[in-house]
């Protein structure tokens, strides 16, 4: 049963993008009130932002938040979230049937993001509204001064403008349950027209255009197709989203799954590549996977919500620690595409299927899901991600094939001389030998090998018992003559972190 294999700096995907260590924050549930957003909690500041909550975001450096949602933007007024508090209305929520207190809207989210230190990226409502509304809210954040809503924002406080880079053009429109769902003809449409307008306010954006919500819909991959063939020239990411769950209760199924997102960011990449030939372009088109996450727990939970109540406990998933060891291998499919994958966003970053939990009036703590996470921000998101060209043992699924029990993702910075390896032991009961030729690299050491492992396959981090999932610096790996050996634990998330040079 042992992995054998070679890493070498030689065999490059491709160069990594930071922002593949993003994160989302929508207006749903507490994921802004009560999350980051709390005046009148012990530890919020001047802004009334929860400063626990924000300590914790820091330790992730999350490169880039995505705002304000999500199915939640398909229905929402940006002007109704800016401008003195207590003129802002109370709206009617209906993607997810609660109220919306505007009191925290697009400013406030700029200035929570300068203080979490991470970059926003807008989506416009391409549901209720569309080109009138897109172009109005870039002059809002993008215009430094001088007409009606670049002045707007002046009178409102914010002299500067907010040099908002990435937007993205509505969200999930091939879901029925978005609010103003579209055909792919009716969106491709809408988004080509918004893009341009928002490119005339401000050419130096970038923009996303919607993917499938999921590999399952019945319209993937035609969707992909006919929304490109609109709008290939004038966007530079095209989205993908993908939730996994463990409904079956079936762990190796569960485990099996982030194959699934495999093929699924394969097709979406091969679909970019048909209509770019079709289009003769010489613009390769890049993807933003600005939702990804293990999500299922909640589901029975929020079927029983009373509607419209403000910001409940809804779509709270408490995860477990096998939920962890699969956010693992989600961060190792995302690694091995980086050569496409440019932006991706956890979903979500705060109390909504979060790897932040933040009770209020309360503490902030780490659900388990933060590890792997934080793993592919702190150490995934500089320098090139390697193929690593390894034979693992497999076992069969029936959905989808031959499953590797060792999942591996390799990052190499030639800059600082660090090669990071993330692995996943798929194995329920085996701890499984790994062995890898590293000569390539020349003079390398093991600096630290972290694993996160639990006897408890449904062991969770709670408000009494916090830690209870913690990574632990207690993995074997070495290095003897260019040849790193190490004993994976059964169902574990590692990080052997390596250096060359
Ligand atoms: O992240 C929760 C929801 O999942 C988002 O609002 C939506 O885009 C997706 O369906």
């Amino acid at each position: 049963m042992k992995t054998t294999g070679i890493i070498h700096p030689q065999y490059q995907i491709g160069a990594i993008d930071p922002r593949i260590g993003g994160a989302f924050l929508e207006h749903l549930g507490r994921a802004i009130y009560t999350g980051i957003y709390e005046p009148g909690h012990p530890t919020a500041d001047e802004d009334g932002f929860r400063t626990d909550v924000l300590d914790l975001v820091r330790q992730i450096n999350v490169p880039i938040t995505r705002y304000p949602g999500g199915n939640f933007v398909s229905g929402y007024n940006w002007e109704d979230g800016v401008g003195p508090r207590e003129q802002r209305p109370v709206r009617l929520d209906l993607a997810w049937r609660v109220r919306e207190t505007n009191q925290f809207g697009t400013n406030e989210f700029i200035q929570w993001c300068k203080k979490a230190n991470t970059e926003p990226m807008m989506a416009i409502n391409l549901g209720t509204r569309g080109v009138d509304a897109a172009r109005s809210l870039v002059e809002y954040c993008n215009h430094p001064s001088g007409s009606y809503y670049s002045d707007l924002r002046r009178a409102h406080g914010f002299e500067a403008p907010h040099g908002v880079k990435v937007w993205c053009l509505g969200n999930e429109m091939d879901g029925p349950w978005q609010i103003g769902h579209k055909t792919a003809e009716e969106y491709g449409r809408v988004a080509l027209e918004s893009a341009k307008v928002m490119r005339w306010v401000d050419p130096s954006i970038e923009l996303v255009l919607c993917g499938s919500s999921a590999a399952g819909m019945p319209t993937f991959p035609q969707w992909e197709q006919t929304v490109l063939e609109h709008c290939y020239e004038q966007v530079d990411y095209l989205s993908l989203h993908t939730y996994i769950g463990d409904q079956e209760q079936n762990t190796a199924r569960f485990l099996a799954k982030s194959v699934g997102m495999d093929h699924f960011i394969s097709t979406v990449a091969a679909t970019c590549d048909h209509v770019k030939a079709q289009k003769r372009s010489k613009k390769t088109m890049y993807l933003s996977f600005d939702e990804w996450n293990v999500w299922y727990h909640s589901h029975s939970h929020d079927a029983e919500l009373e509607p419209w109540s403000v910001a409940p406990r809804q779509v709270e998933d408490y995860y477990t620690f096998i939920d962890a060891v699969v956010n693992g291998l989600m961060v190792n499919v995302l690694l091995r595409h980086a050569d496409r994958v440019k932006i991706a966003c956890i979903a979500q970053l705060v109390n909504v299927i979060a790897p932040i939990l933040a009770e209020p009036g309360g503490p902030a703590w780490k659900q388990t899901i933060y590890y792997p996470y934080q793993d592919l921000a702190l150490y995934g998101s500089k320098g090139v991600s390697l193929q690593p060209v390894i034979n693992s043992p497999c076992y069969d699924d029936s959905q989808f094939g031959a499953v590797p029990y060792i999942d591996l993702a390799a990052v190499y910075d030639e800059e600082s001389g660090a090669l990071n390896l993330f692995i996943a032991n798929r194995h329920e009961s085996e701890t499984l030998p790994l062995e890898l030729d590293l000569r390539g690299f020349g003079a390398v050491w093991v600096a630290a090998h972290s694993v996160l492992a639990h006897a408890d396959n449904n062991a969770r981090n709670t408000l009494q018992a916090p830690n209870t999932v913690v990574p632990r610096l207690d993995g074997d790996a070495r290095v003897v003559d260019g040849t790193l050996t190490a004993n994976l634990t059964p169902l574990s998330w590692n990080v052997v972190r390596c250096k060359a040079g």
